[in-house]
């Protein structure tokens, strides 16, 4: 049990990998540890997609912002969330989908979150390192298309895999505080005394990632959390994702 805690622990993301291949027995093993994760109504709605090194993973690299490590890792894996299949065994059965819910949406994309979790867990406990790569849905719909994917399924992230060729530091995370509530989120306070007690965990957090920064050993950078986060949320979030998933044939009620 501390070996599984300690592993989950010490996970930090990997973008340098030694320049030595990942046999394709331990992918499937990989593949099969994401399988067996647990799945919404055993729907199984996540396809991973292995694009190997050459020009479709250049041009994926380019399309996710120029992401160096996406080109080089070893092995580069595209999880989708994927309905198409129950549009097949609906048509096995004769009868009609009814899709286009945002519930199914959400359980499509849970699936893929929980199974490449569970590829993320068993890459690490081999003594990989991964990077997952959401850069991919900068310009989804070019991604989905160099990867033929069929109405109802869509990318939802990258995962880049190899043995590390770096050693960053684990990034300090969230205090306790913050992300376990007891009973109610406001635990028996109003909103408004919590929100103080958060503002005042947030501040402690802030110097301590601010210190993070500042000591890691690789790409010095001075900023705190509320910051960066404060400095990402004033910019749009890829906006262009309501009208591709509606296309998509989700999200339409
Ligand atoms: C869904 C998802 C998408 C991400 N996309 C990218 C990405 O496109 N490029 C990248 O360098 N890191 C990406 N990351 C990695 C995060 O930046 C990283 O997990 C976070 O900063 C915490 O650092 P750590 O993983 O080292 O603990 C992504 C992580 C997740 C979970």
């Amino acid at each position: 049990m501390q070996d599984v805690t300690h592993l989950l622990q010490s996970h930090r993301s990997i973008r340098t990998f030694k320049d030595i291949p990942i046999e394709q027995s331990i992918v499937e093993e990989l593949i099969c540890s994401g399988q067996a994760a647990a799945t919404s109504s055993f729907i199984q709605a996540c396809t991973v997609i292995q694009v190997s090194k050459g020009a479709k993973r250049e041009k994926i690299a380019e399309l996710a912002g120029n992401q160096n490590y996406v080109k080089k890792a070893p092995v580069f894996l595209v999880f989708c969330a994927d309905m198409h299949r129950h549009q097949l065994a609906c048509e096995m059965h004769k009868v009609p989908m009814k899709s286009g819910y945002t519930e199914q949406l959400l359980t499509a994309s849970i699936d893929c979150a929980l199974f490449a979790q569970n590829v993320v867990i068993a890459a690490e406990a081999l003594g990989l390192g991964i990077c997952y790569i959401g850069g991919i849905r900068n310009d989804i719909a070019a991604v989905s298309s160099l990867l033929d994917l069929p109405d109802l399924a869509f990318p939802v992230f990258g995962l880049c895999l190899g043995y590390p060729d770096q050693n960053p530091e684990v990034k300090p995370r969230l205090p306790l505080s913050l992300t376990l509530k007891q009973n109610s989120y406001s635990q028996h306070k109003t909103l408004n005394e919590a929100d103080k007690d958060d503002i005042a965990a947030l501040e402690a957090y802030d110097q301590q990632i601010r210190e993070y920064y500042k000591s890691r050993t690789s790409a010095q950078k001075e900023m705190s959390w509320t910051e960066q986060i404060s400095g990402m949320l004033q910019k749009e979030a890829r906006p262009h994702m309501m009208d591709f998933l509606q296309g998509k044939g989700f999200m339409k009620r």
